[in-house]
């Protein structure tokens, strides 16, 4: 069975969680196509080469999560050659066989525009900040002003923006708990696995 679900929306909204969580209880695949990303803005040197030769040493790296690692991330995530580098891979994925779960930016609007799901999950700039300065601590102001400015720079870009595809449920985690949005998306899952 080839079924896609894509998850994309800005930083810190739960697409994590969530992705795990229907991957989890679907028995699907899931790749964290930000991994991918971070993984080559912490490699250094040619971003391009970096995207072009990544290996799964780079993708194991403990450092991905780090605010610096999603500074890093979305700096080289605007640069056309290394989105190109990264596109065959992902897409492959999300249509490999037994189905897939994709989060990220551009997976419902570039990477998979065909998947049977899509989901935009987002929340308030405050509410993401909040949860992310939980995750890596430090200077909660900081943190805030990260989220904002990573924000800007992937909603702003030319290539494959952060969008929610037109046909994509939108999921806004302020007020949810973990388990209802976790809910809300298993339910919308189970709804279209019964048609295919
Ligand atoms: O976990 P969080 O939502 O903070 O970020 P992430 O999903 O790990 O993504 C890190 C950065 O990679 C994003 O801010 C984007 O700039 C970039 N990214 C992208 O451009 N396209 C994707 N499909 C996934 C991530």
């Amino acid at each position: 069975m080839i079924f896609t679900v894509a998850i994309d929306g800005p930083a810190a909204a739960g697409k994590g969680t969530i992705s795990r969580a229907v991957a989890d209880r679907f028995g699907f695949a899931h790749l964290d196509t930000g991994a991918l990303y971070r993984a080559v803005g912490v490699k250094g040197g040619d971003p391009v080469l970096a995207a072009r030769g990544l290996t799964p040493e780079d993708l194991a790296r403990d450092d991905l999560r780090s605010l610096e690692a999603g500074q890093a991330a979305s700096r080289v995530a605007v640069i056309p050659e290394v989105r190109a580098a990264l596109l065959e891979f992902q897409r492959r994925f999300a249509r490999r066989a037994g189905g897939a779960v994709l989060d990220g930016r551009d997976i419902g609007t570039v990477i998979c525009p065909e998947a049977e799901v899509k989901l935009y999950v987002t929340a308030s700039a405050e509410v993401r900040a909040h949860r992310r300065w939980l995750e890596v601590g430090g200077d909660e102001t900081r943190v805030l002003a990260e989220v904002r400015e990573r924000d800007a720079r992937d909603m702003g870009r030319a290539d494959a923006p952060l969008r929610a595809a037109d046909d994509a449920v939108v999921i806004d985690t302020s007020d949810l708990s973990i388990e209802e949005a976790v809910a809300r998306a298993v339910a919308l899952v189970e709804a279209r696995l019964v048609a295919v």
